[in-house]
């Protein structure tokens, strides 16, 4: 099994480069993952006209299932009534015999920062509960954890103390995000955050370089997991994520 994550499109802003989304979606083409998650912000301002160009450039990429949330530049101007009309829903859910994937709208009306909020956890609760030891992915765009060197972290999760206690209850894996422009991983307890940077702009930190995550599900203990560099299509870093010694899945 093999997941594509990639996050922060903003497809034709100002800083989104024709050659940054035509590496990507070479390099997924090829690829083939078997499922790609998107982890937001495919507009800048969620214009109608700028979804139409994040659909059909999304149409590009040939992959059968995806799971695609919101990002706070979708939801602005009224934006997540599109995302829905574009994506079917804005809690998009995925679930084989091996995982089940999340996603959750942390998105809020114009707003920079993110809210999970109550009826979020009792969500997740209620579909985690059974799901045994299939392995659990959540995904949404904002990020968890604060990010180093990202500046002042002012539009982070408002309510990730709970969102990380509801996870960790639950035994979920990895939670999967976006919003920083900055590929980061943190691992608290047996959770691993992973955090992509944009895939297809120059919106990046210092001397930082776009980049997406492939990642390989190699057997029911560890997912080797790849930062590509989307302008070199160099793997710059490779991670084993290790789950719970002897937890069957
Ligand atoms: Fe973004
Ligand atoms: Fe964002």
């Amino acid at each position: 099994m093999k997941i594509a994550h990639i996050s922060d499109l903003h497809v034709k802003c100002e800083w989104y480069e024709d050659r940054l989304g035509n590496n990507l979606v070479k390099y997924l083409n090829a690829q083939k993952p078997d499922l790609l998650i998107i982890t937001g912000d495919l507009t800048d301002y969620g214009y109608y006209a700028e979804y139409k160009r994040a659909y059909s450039f999304l149409e590009l990429i040939e992959v059968e299932k995806r799971v695609v949330v919101p990002g706070n530049h979708d939801a602005r101007n009224e934006g997540y009534e599109l995302f829905e009309e574009f994506f079917g829903t804005r809690m998009p859910y995925y679930e084989d015999e091996y995982m089940v994937i999340i996603g959750m709208d942390s998105s809020l009306p114009d707003r920079e920062e993110g809210h999970i909020g109550r009826k979020g956890y009792k969500f997740l609760r209620e579909t985690l509960k059974d799901k045994g030891d299939k392995l659990k992915i959540v995904a949404l765009h904002h990020h968890v954890v604060p990010i180093p060197a990202t500046g002042s972290d002012l539009a982070i999760l408002t309510d990730a103390g709970n969102l990380m206690k509801v996870v960790d209850e639950l035994g979920v894996e990895l939670v999967l995000t976006g919003h920083k422009h900055k590929a980061w991983v943190w691992k608290l307890n047996e959770t691993y955050y992973v955090t992509a940077g944009t895939a297809t702009t120059r919106r990046l930190k210092a001397k930082d370089y776009p980049s997406f995550y492939m990642l390989y599900l190699e057997d029911e203990k560890n997912i080797r997991m790849e930062k590509v560099n989307t302008e070199t299509l160099k793997v710059e870093e490779v991670y084993t994520l290790n789950f719970e010694e002897g937890k069957e899945r």
